[in-house]
């Protein structure tokens, strides 16, 4: 092999259909500007140095989910180094990312060759699982596709928009692991299915009708959307205090709309769809709020 391999695999944004994407029904999802790097160096053995400042429940997780990946891959012999500029938990798919980064590395370093996306998909799904016990799949496609995608379990179609899609992430603070939370909803959907499957029909109506506002490029239709979405993600318990205050907050400040991003629960990340961010996140920064400006999709400016 070369004497060091790389690669990046961007973190995401869910713009529509978070949850609901795990009982069957679509998501609109896009790479961010940050993510996880992963660097693989010849060793005498498949292995990974996991970085000193994660917690210790994450680093075992970290070991088991990389010891699937060795197996998946055929265990090359290399040493994996990881650098992220993702906050973890967060909602913004670290670990969708990560997972990625290190499969493209393994992969690459195993067969000598560009990664094919289906391998990349597959290797990092044994990944994402150790994460996150029974996730749809959505982070670690978005990461493994980089570009904005209608996912739902089995089928995945990109989304391309004529105008640049421009959110204002903002960071709001830790929240619960997503498995937890997404554990907790499935407890409360089986309580009172029949009500709870209507609400994700409703999300996944949404996130197909914001794909199309997307290839449209009706901004204002796909900021509305965003706003619907965040109202059933409150009903069936996905909001918080924090996260409505900040959803309000950049609404206020003139976002075409605002929700949460990601699983949700009691903090995480909350996107604002505006025209121009880099005014708003400016002013928040000032006032000590953690957010960044991220395209999702269309044009760039050159
Ligand atoms: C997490 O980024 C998205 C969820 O829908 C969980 C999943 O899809 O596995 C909350």
């Amino acid at each position: 092999m070369a004497l060091h391999l790389t690669s990046f695999g961007p973190g995401k944004v869910i713009l529509l259909g978070e949850h609901g994407v795990v009982y069957g029904q679509p998501a609109l999802a896009a790479p961010i500007s940050r993510g996880v790097r992963a660097w693989a160096v010849p060793s005498s053995r498949c292995g990974i140095e996991v970085p000193e400042s994660l917690k210790s429940e994450h680093a075992s997780s970290l070991e088991r989910a990389f010891r699937r990946a060795a197996k998946a891959t055929g265990h090359p012999k290399v040493m994996v180094t990881l650098e992220s500029d993702l906050p973890l938990s967060m909602g913004l798919g670290s670990s969708g990312a990560l997972s990625i980064a290190v499969s493209r590395v393994l992969l690459e370093a195993k067969t000598g060759k560009p990664a094919k996306t289906a391998d990349l998909e597959r290797v990092g799904f044994e990944l994402e699982r150790e994460f996150h016990g029974t996730p749809s799949g959505v982070d670690h496609t978005t990461s493994a596709r980089g570009e904005m995608i209608l996912f739902k379990k089995g089928s995945v179609r990109v989304v391309r928009s004529p105008k640049p899609v421009r959110v204002l992430v903002a960071i709001v603070g830790e929240r619960p692991s997503t498995k937890r939370t997404v554990a907790a909803l499935r407890a409360r959907q089986a309580l009172w299915p029949a009500r709870y499957k209507r609400l994700f029909l409703e999300i996944g109506r949404v996130a197909r009708e914001g794909a199309a506002a997307v290839q449209a490029g009706d901004l204002d239709c796909l900021g509305d959307l965003m706003n619907v979405n965040q109202g059933l993600l409150n009903a069936v318990g996905l909001s918080s205090e924090g996260l409505e205050a900040m959803v309000n907050r950049l609404r206020r400040l003139g976002a075409l709309g605002a929700k949460l991003t990601g699983a949700g629960g009691d903090g995480g990340a909350v996107l604002g769809l505006f025209r121009e961010p880099e005014p708003i996140v400016a002013k928040l920064s000032q006032e000590g709020v953690a957010c960044f400006v991220s395209q999702l999709a269309g044009p760039r400016a050159l």
